[in-house]
Formats: structure tokens, C-alpha cells, sequence
């Protein structure tokens, strides 16, 4: 069987992430500036079912047997080669390398899960559908984040914009006017599984309150995709700050996550929000493509460790 390689990008939550995972619409897009790889390549002259793998940024090298059932990237090969029922695939390695910051809201589990599976199913000659993809990197999901609503795995797999709803069916969408967004890292790791565990925690002790929180939070992303299919991206910035409020008020913001969205909004971005998680990770700001560069400058000289310009759309 020939090499594979396969690669998927890193993403972003534009609007209605925690809300998401209550049911409410959320809004997400691909950032392919950055992105997860897997390679294969057989492993000639060893037996048949002999696997290895090579993932140096986090020091993993070695036959695949000898990892927990549990490791993510062991899980992500077994089920694949289940749903391709290919017990015993010819013997390969797999590499597995990736640009996209680790534990930052960027989806970077769900960018090395989709690589491996597309990677793995094509390898065995049965490339699989986006839906089964997505599917089987949602189970991985949830050794990575606990309850996940599935956004990350559903937006990394289709690797377009998507307004996505829990157990609903995915919706892809237009994007009438391609738009810019800067990308500010704190720089501090932030765990998605803890930031959703302590939602849950002051939703149980305060649900009037937070009801109301995700539901403006749901309203939001609706109107942000009426205004992004509309081209009427000037409307997108007010939405992304008064989003960002809602975060705050949930508590999942930061002293650094806030000076950075100030940062943004005083250096000229169109509005700017904490993204994905929150408690560390990114912010993002709206920015008319000519202020990207300054107000990334900006970001950094207020303590961004690492800046990103996208182009949403295009
Ligand atoms: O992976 P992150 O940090 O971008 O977070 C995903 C968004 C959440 O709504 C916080 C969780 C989820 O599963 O939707």
C-alpha cells in the first residue's frame, strides 16, 4: 500500500461557545494557518497488524500495543480500523506532527484525531465519509473534554464554517464577504474539560441565571449568521463584545483573556471576545484587513504570546 499523508486545520469559536454544550447555536470556522498531520507509510518486512507510531511534540514513539486503550491517539486508530473492519491492516507507521497550540481553545485534539482517522481509513483503502469522521473523532473528544457538544470535531472534519446545534444535523454556511480575525494567545493553557465542568458547577447553583446567559449567548450567534451571509460585517463586531459580556458573566474570563480584548478593541479591531473554553487560551478580534498586522502588534505588545491573522471565508 502506498504512503498517506492527511492533515486537518486548527479552528476557532466565533460565537456561543459553553452555550453550545446546552443546546444553544454556536458558530465555528476553520483556521488553516496552522494544522495537524498524520503520515503513514508501511512498515515493510514487519507482520501484518504491526503498528507504530512517532508523535514527537509529545514524546510518544513506539509499536501502538504498547499504549493504554485509553490514549487518545491509540483509540482514534482502533476505532477507525473497526469501522473500516480491518482487523489486521498491513503492518505502517504513522507520524504525527502539528502547528496548532496545544490546551488554547484552537482545537488541536480534534485536528490530530481527524488527521489520523482520515490518514488510517485511507490508508487501508476506505477512505471514510465526513460524517463517520466526525462521529468517531467525537468519541475521542470525550477522553480529551468529558461532555463535549461535538462543535470542535464537526468544524475540524468539514474544515468550513459551520452554525452547528447539538444532535442536529451539521450546517455548513456562506460566508457572503470574507472577513479578517487576529488571533491572541495568553499564553496560558487552558483545560476545556475544567472550564465546562465549572459552568456546570454555578449553572446547578444558579440555573435562572445562566438559562438566561446561554440563551442571549444562542440569540447572538443567530444573528451573527444572518450578518455573515449577509456580508454585513460591520454588525459582527458589536456581537462578538456583547458575547464576550455574556463569557465574563459566566466566569470563564481572565485578567489576561480581558486586557487582551481591550487591547484589541483600543487598537482599532471591530470588536474582540475570549474564544473556545476561556479561563487562558485566545481571544479573537474582527479587524478591517488593513489593521490586522497593528493590531496584532498591538495584542503582543500586551502580552500575546503568539499572534494568528485568519481570513474567514475566503
Ligand atoms: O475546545 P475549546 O476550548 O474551543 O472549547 C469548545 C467549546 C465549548 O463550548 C467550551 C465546549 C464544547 O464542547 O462545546
Amino acid at each position: 500500500m502506498p504512503a498517506i499523508s492527511a492533515s486537518a486545520p486548527a479552528k476557532i469559536i466565533l460565537f456561543g461557545e459553553h452555550a453550545v454544550v446546552y443546546g444553544h447555536p454556536a458558530i465555528a470556522v476553520p483556521v488553516t494557518q496552522v494544522k495537524a498531520k498524520a503520515i503513514i507509510t508501511p512498515a515493510i518486512g514487519s507482520p501484518q497488524g504491526t503498528i507504530n507510531i512517532d508523535a514527537p511534540a509529545i514524546n510518544l514513539e513506539g509499536p501502538l500495543k504498547n499504549l493504554p486503550f485509553d490514549n487518545a491517539i491509540a483509540k482514534a486508530i482502533d476505532l477507525t480500523l473497526k469501522k473500516t473492519q480491518v482487523a489486521y491492516p498491513p503492518a505502517f507507521n504513522i507520524k504525527i506532527t502539528s502547528t496548532i497550540p496545544v490546551a488554547a481553545g484552537l482545537g488541536s485534539g480534534a485536528a490530530v484525531t481527524v488527521a489520523i482517522i482520515q490518514a488510517v481509513s485511507g490508508f487501508v483503502g476506505q477512505p471514510l465519509p465526513n460524517k463517520t469522521i466526525s462521529n468517531l473523532a467525537f468519541e475521542i473528544e470525550k477522553i480529551h473534554h468529558g461532555t463535549p457538544s461535538g462543535i470542535d470535531n464537526t468544524v475540524v472534519t468539514y474544515a468550513a464554517p459551520v452554525y452547528f446545534i447539538k444532535a442536529q444535523p451539521i450546517e455548513i454556511f456562506e460566508v457572503d464577504t470574507p472577513f479578517t480575525i487576529v488571533i491572541g494567545d495568553t499564553g496560558i493553557p487552558s483545560s476545556t474539560a475544567v472550564a465546562v465542568a465549572d459552568v456546570r458547577k454555578s449553572w446547578r447553583a444558579d440555573p435562572n441565571k445562566y438559562y438566561n446567559l446561554f440563551d442571549k449567548c444562542g440569540k447572538i450567534a443567530k444573528k451573527a449568521r444572518q450578518a455573515i451571509q449577509k456580508g454585513d460585517i460591520e454588525n459582527l463586531g458589536p456581537l462578538m463584545d456583547q458575547n464576550d459580556k455574556l463569557l465574563v458573566e459566566m466566569g470563564v474570563s481572565s485578567d489576561e483573556l480581558g486586557n487582551l480584548v481591550i487591547a484589541a478593541r483600543e487598537s482599532g479591531a471591530l470588536g474582540a471576545k475570549l474564544s473556545g473554553g476561556g479561563q487562558g487560551g485566545n481571544i479573537i478580534a474582527l479587524v478591517h484587513s488593513d489593521q490586522a498586522e497593528h493590531v496584532a502588534n498591538a495584542l503582543r505588545e500586551a502580552g500575546a504570546t503568539n499572534t494568528i491573522i485568519t481570513q474567514v471565508g475566503e
